[in-house]
């Protein structure tokens, strides 16, 4: 069966966290596709031959979750080279057969126009930097700067922005819990794949 469930929204509205649930929960696969970016960003050196040689022990160096390798992220995330260089083993990846969980920025709007499931998961820019700000400490005011110029970054680049797909299902996270933002995501993919099994 081939079946992808795309997940974007902007940093800390709780992508990750669906992600993984929804892909435990139904037995799919998950790639975090932010840490590929990451990763190339933390690599150094030229961002494109950085994308193009990109290795699993790559994604497994320390430090890729810290605020500064975000930035660094999103920075490397808007040069046209990076993205397609990423991009063959994305769609892969979201094609392979057993089902598939990705979530970014761009995976329902650009890596997987057709997926069968489409979420967009979003929160106030609030309640998103205090969330990290509970996970990484720092200063609450400045992680909720940076939470703000990487939103920037992300929505106003000229390739690939991130952007609600049309067909996309939005869950804000606002005031939901986490169990519940999971429970609303399994709903709906479990009857996306109902349907398809009708079908
Ligand atoms: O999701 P995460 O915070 O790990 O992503 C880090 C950065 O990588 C984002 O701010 C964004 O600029 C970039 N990214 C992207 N497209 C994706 C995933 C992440 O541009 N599909």
């Amino acid at each position: 069966m081939i079946f992808t469930v795309a997940i974007d929204g902007p940093a800390a509205a709780g992508k990750g966290t669906i992600s993984r649930a929804v892909a435990a929960h139904f037995g799919f696969a998950h790639l975090d596709t932010g840490l590929l970016y990451r990763a190339v960003a933390a690599r150094g050196g030229d961002p494109v031959a950085a994308a193009q040689a990109l290795s699993p022990e790559d994604l497994a160096r320390p430090g890729l979750r810290s605020l500064e390798a975000g930035a660094a992220a999103s920075r490397v995330a808007a040069i046209p080279a990076v993205r397609a260089a990423l991009a063959r083993f994305q769609r892969r990846f979201a094609r392979a057969e057993g089902g598939a969980v990705l979530d970014g920025r761009d995976i329902g709007t650009v890596i997987c126009p057709e997926a069968e499931v489409k979420l967009y998961v979003t929160a106030t820019p609030e309640v998103r930097a205090r969330r990290r700000w509970l996970e990484l400490g720092g200063d609450e005011a400045q992680v909720l700067a940076e939470v703000m110029a990487r939103d920037a970054r992300d929505m106003g680049r000229a390739t690939s922005p991130l952007r609600k797909a049309t067909d996309a299902e939005v869950i804000d996270t606002s005031d939901l819990s986490a169990e519940a933002a999971v429970a609303r995501a399994i709903g709906i993919v479990r009857d996306s794949l109902a349907k398809s099994r009708i079908a």
